[in-house]
C-alpha cells in the first residue's frame, strides 16, 4: 500500500499532465503525446479516483465525460449583465463609430482598436474560484442565463483549471461556444447514419448540443470555445488593453482568436473587415461579421455603455447569408455532362448581398432528404462563392389542404424519367447520386453547356458568348459543336435577336483571338468528364501535344501525376469517341493552336512539388495571381493560412498576422526576390 500523501501526489500530478496534453491538443492545435499514452495516463487517474473517491476533484479531466441527467437547467442571474453589440452594415457606419469614439474621448488623434472575427456561436459566461473551473451559463435575456456547468466541463478546449498567474480569486471569462464546420460535417454524417436528425447550421448544432439536460450526450458532441472578455473581477486583472487581455486569456489555458489584431482608426477597422470577408470561407468556423473594441480599457471605461450596448464597441457584419422565403416550383436543369440538378424556383429574397430567384437543390436524394416541395417555405442560404442552396423547410408553414393539417397541397417530387430538354431517357448509376440525361451532345442543354464551358475565360475565354447568345445560337441550328464557332460570320450574327452590328464585330474578333491558345486550355475546354483545369494543364505539360494525348492508353494516361484510374477512364472515353475526335481536328482545322514544345525542351522544373506557401501582404511587382500561378506552375500549393506544415511564406508589404504565425512557428519567409530565387533554381536543373 502506498502512503496516502504519494496516492494524492500522484493524483495530481496525473490531473496537471492531463490537462497541459488537452491544451496542447484541443488549444494549440499540437498534440504533446501519442493518443494510445493520453489514455494510460487517463486511465490511471481514473482508477485513483475510483479507489478513493475523496480523491475526486472538479477539475479532473475524468469529469469530461458528462454527468447524470437534469431535470431541467437552473437559472443563473449574471452578477454583470451580458450585454450585445451595437451593428453597423455599411462603412459609413464604421467612420460613424470611430467619429463617436473620438468625440467621446474629446480626441483629434487616431484611435487603436483591438478586431476580431464575430463567432457565430452562442455567448457564454464561465466563472472560475481560486482559478478553478466552478459554474458556467448561457447569455439567456442578458441578465438570467440557463446554468450548464455539467455539459461545459465536456468541452475539452476549456480549462478546467487555470494555468500561469496573475487571476483573481473570483473571474468571470466571456466567449463563444461553436462547432467548427468539418466537426460540424462529421457529427451530421454520424447523424444520418444513426438515422437522426441532421443540425441545420454549425450554430444549431452548437445550441442544441450545449443545451442537452444528459451531459453525456454534450461530451459526444464535438464543440469548441473562444474566449473575448472578461466579466466580474476584470479589473484586478493587471492589463491596460483589450490585446493585452486576450494575450492574457491564452496564457491562462483559452482558445482565442488567431486572426485578432490591434488595428488603427477607421482605415484600419475597414482593411480588416476585406482581410476577414476574403478569408471568411477559409476559416474553420462560421463568423458573421467582425468586432471592433478601443483597445484602451481605461478609454473603454471612460466612453461606458448606452441604453444595452457598450459605446466603445461595435460588430461590423457580413450581410446576411440565409433568409426564408416560398418555392414558387421546382425545375430540373441539364448540365454538361448531362447531370440533372432540381433547381427552387424562388419568391426573389435578398440574402448574402445579392436577390435570389433560384437555389439548387443539388440532386433527386436530396430534395426527398429535405421533403421540399412547391409552396414550401425554405431557409435558403448563399455563403461566398458557394452555390446558393436551399437549407430545410418550415414544416409548420407548409399549405394544407385541410384544416387539421394532415393533407399537403402538393406532392413529394419526382424526377422526370424523360429529360425535359430533349427527350431522351434519365439513368442513374446504381451507386450514383446524380441522374443523368442520355442524349448526350444531341440535348440541347448539355450543348448549350459545353459551349459555354468551351468559351469560358479559363478555357478558350472568348468574351462575348454569354448564355443568351448560345441559347439562340443552338435554338436556330447554327451551331452543333464548339468548331462550328469558328465558321461564325458578322453577318449571320448581326441577324440575331439583339445583336447589332458592333457586337457581332466584337465576337467575331474574339473569336479569332481564342484560335490561339495553349495546349492546357485547349484539353480543359473539351469539357472532359472529371478533367478540370490543373489535370488539363498537367496533361498538357505530360503529353506536349495532342497527338500524343489521342494515341495514350490508360496505362500512359495514369502515369501523368494525380491522374487515377477514374479519369484516365473519362479520359479514354471521350477521346474514343468518333465525334469527338472530328470536333478536335475540325478545330484544328479551323485555326485553333499552340505553341509547340520546343524538340527535346525539358518539362519545366517542380522544384517546388509537394511543398505548400503561403501569400501574404502585397508584393512589390508581382500581383497575387499570378505569384500563385508561378508557385503552382513549378508543382508547389498556395494555402490560406500558415501552420508548421507550411514550407515558406512570402510576405509583401502590409503583411498581417500571417507574417507573425509563421515567425511563432519558425517557418521561412521569404521576400519577392526570394520566391523569385527559388523558382529559378529550378531553370537551371
Ligand atoms: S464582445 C458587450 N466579441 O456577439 C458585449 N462578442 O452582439 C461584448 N460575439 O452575444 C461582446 N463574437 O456572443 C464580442 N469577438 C466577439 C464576439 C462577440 C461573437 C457575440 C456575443 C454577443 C453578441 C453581441
Amino acid at each position: 500500500m502506498q502512503p496516502a500523501s504519494e496516492v494524492v501526489q500522484r493524483a495530481a500530478d496525473l490531473r496537471a499532465e492531463l490537462a497541459r496534453h488537452n491544451h496542447a491538443y484541443y488549444v494549440l492545435d499540437a498534440p504533446s503525446i501519442p493518443d494510445a499514452e493520453y489514455d494510460r495516463l487517463f486511465r490511471e487517474l481514473q482508477a485513483l479516483e475510483n479507489d478513493f473517491p475523496c480523491l475526486l476533484t472538479a477539475d479532473s479531466p475524468t469529469q469530461r465525460v458528462g454527468a447524470a441527467p437534469l431535470k431541467a437547467f437552473p437559472a443563473l442571474s449574471h452578477g454583470q449583465a451580458m450585454l450585445s453589440l451595437n451593428n453597423a452594415f455599411a462603412a459609413s457606419e464604421v467612420d460613424a463609430f470611430d467619429q463617436r469614439v473620438r468625440d467621446g474621448l474629446d480626441t483629434l488623434s487616431t484611435v487603436d482598436y483591438a478586431v476580431e472575427p464575430k463567432f457565430d456561436g452562442l455567448a457564454i459566461s464561465l466563472t472560475y474560484e481560486d482559478g478553478i473551473f466552478v459554474r458556467g451559463a448561457t447569455r439567456g435575456d442578458g441578465a438570467t442565463g440557463e446554468e450548464v456547468t455539467p455539459n461545459l466541463r465536456t468541452l475539452r478546449c476549456l480549462p478546467l483549471r487555470l494555468q500561469g498567474s496573475g487571476w483573481p480569486s473570483r473571474l468571470e471569462v466571456r466567449g463563444e461556444v461553436l462547432m467548427f464546420k468539418a466537426d460540424f460535417e462529421r457529427l451530421n454524417a454520424r447523424q444520418r447514419a444513426q438515422g437522426d436528425k441532421a443540425f441545420v447550421n454549425p450554430r444549431n448544432a452548437a445550441a442544441g448540443s450545449l443545451r442537452q439536460l444528459d451531459s453525456r450526450i454534450t461530451a459526444r458532441r464535438p464543440l469548441s470555445f473562444f474566449a473575448y472578455g472578461l466579466g466580474l473581477g476584470a479589473t484586478a486583472v493587471d492589463v491596460r488593453t483589450q490585446g493585452e487581455m486576450l494575450d492574457r486569456l491564452a496564457s491562462w489555458g483559452f482558445p482565442v482568436a488567431a486572426e485578432r489584431r490591434v488595428v488603427t482608426g477607421a482605415a484600419g477597422l475597414l482593411d480588416y473587415f476585406a482581410d476577414i470577408a476574403a478569408l471568411r470561407s477559409r476559416l474553420p468556423y462560421d463568423i458573421d461579421g467582425v468586432v471592433y473594441k478601443v483597445n484602451r480599457l481605461d478609454w473603454q471605461e471612460t466612453l461606458g455603455f448606452v441604453s444595452r450596448a457598450p459605446r466603445f464597441a461595435i460588430a461590423h457584419k457580413f450581410p446576411a447569408e440565409e433568409a426564408l422565403t416560398v418555392v414558387l416550383g421546382i425545375d430540373v436543369q441539364v448540365g454538361r455532362t448531362g447531370a440533372m440538378t432540381p433547381v427552387a424556383r424562388l419568391q426573389p429574397v435578398f440574402v448574402g448581398g445579392v436577390t435570389l430567384t433560384n437555389a439548387t437543390l443539388h440532386n433527386e436524394d436530396e430534395v426527398r432528404r429535405k421533403d421540399v416541395r412547391v409552396g414550401d417555405t425554405v431557409i435558403v442560404r448563399r455563403a461566398g462563392d458557394v452555390i446558393p442552396e436551399v437549407v430545410a423547410i418550415v414544416a409548420d408553414k407548409r399549405p394544407m389542404r385541410d384544416l387539421l393539417g394532415c393533407e399537403p397541397v402538393h406532392d413529394p417530387f419526382e424526377l422526370p424519367k424523360i429529360c425535359p430538354e430533349c427527350g431522351a431517357t434519365v439513368t442513374r448509376g446504381e451507386d450514383e447520386a446524380i441522374a443523368r440525361c442520355s442524349g448526350g451532345l444531341f440535348c440541347p442543354a448539355q450543348r448549350k453547356q459545353a459551349l459555354l464551358h468551351f468559351a469560358a475565360r479559363r478555357a478558350m475565354d472568348i468574351e462575348g458568348l454569354g448564355d443568351k447568345l448560345v441559347d439562340q445560337l443552338v435554338d436556330a441550328g447554327l451551331v452543333h459543336t464548339p468548331a462550328d464557332l469558328y465558321a461564325l460570320t458578322v453577318d449571320t450574327l448581326a441577324g440575331l435577336e439583339r445583336m447589332g452590328e458592333k457586337s457581332a464585330q466584337n465576337l467575331v474578333a474574339a473569336i479569332e483571338q481564342s484560335k490561339t491558345t495553349t495546349l492546357g486550355r485547349f484539353i480543359f475546354a473539351l469539357g472532359i468528364r472529371n478533367v478540370g483545369e490543373a489535370t488539363a494543364r498537367d496533361l498538357a505539360k505530360h503529353f506536349g501535344q495532342i497527338d500524343a494525348l489521342l494515341a495514350a492508353d490508360l496505362e500512359a494516361l495514369q502515369a501523368v501525376p494525380d491522374v487515377g484510374p477514374v479519369v484516365a477512364v473519362s479520359l479514354r472515353t471521350f477521346l474514343q469517341q468518333t465525334h469527338n475526335r472530328d470536333v478536335i481536328a475540325a478545330l484544328q482545322q479551323a485555326g485553333v493552336h499552340w505553341p509547340a514544345p520546343a524538340p527535346g525542351a525539358p518539362l519545366p522544373a517542380q522544384v517546388l512539388a509537394g511543398l505548400t506557401l503561403v501569400l501574404t501582404g502585397t508584393l512589390p511587382s508581382l500581383k497575387r495571381d499570378a505569384a500563385k500561378a508561378m508557385i503552382e506552375a513549378a508543382g508547389g500549393k498556395v494555402a490560406g493560412s500558415v501552420s508548421k506544415k507550411t514550407a515558406y511564406v512570402v510576405a509583401g508589404e502590409e503583411a498581417g498576422s500571417k507574417l507573425e504565425k509563421a515567425m511563432e512557428l519558425k517557418v521561412p519567409v521569404l521576400d519577392e526576390a526570394g520566391l523569385i530565387e527559388l523558382l529559378q533554381q529550378g531553370e537551371n536543373t
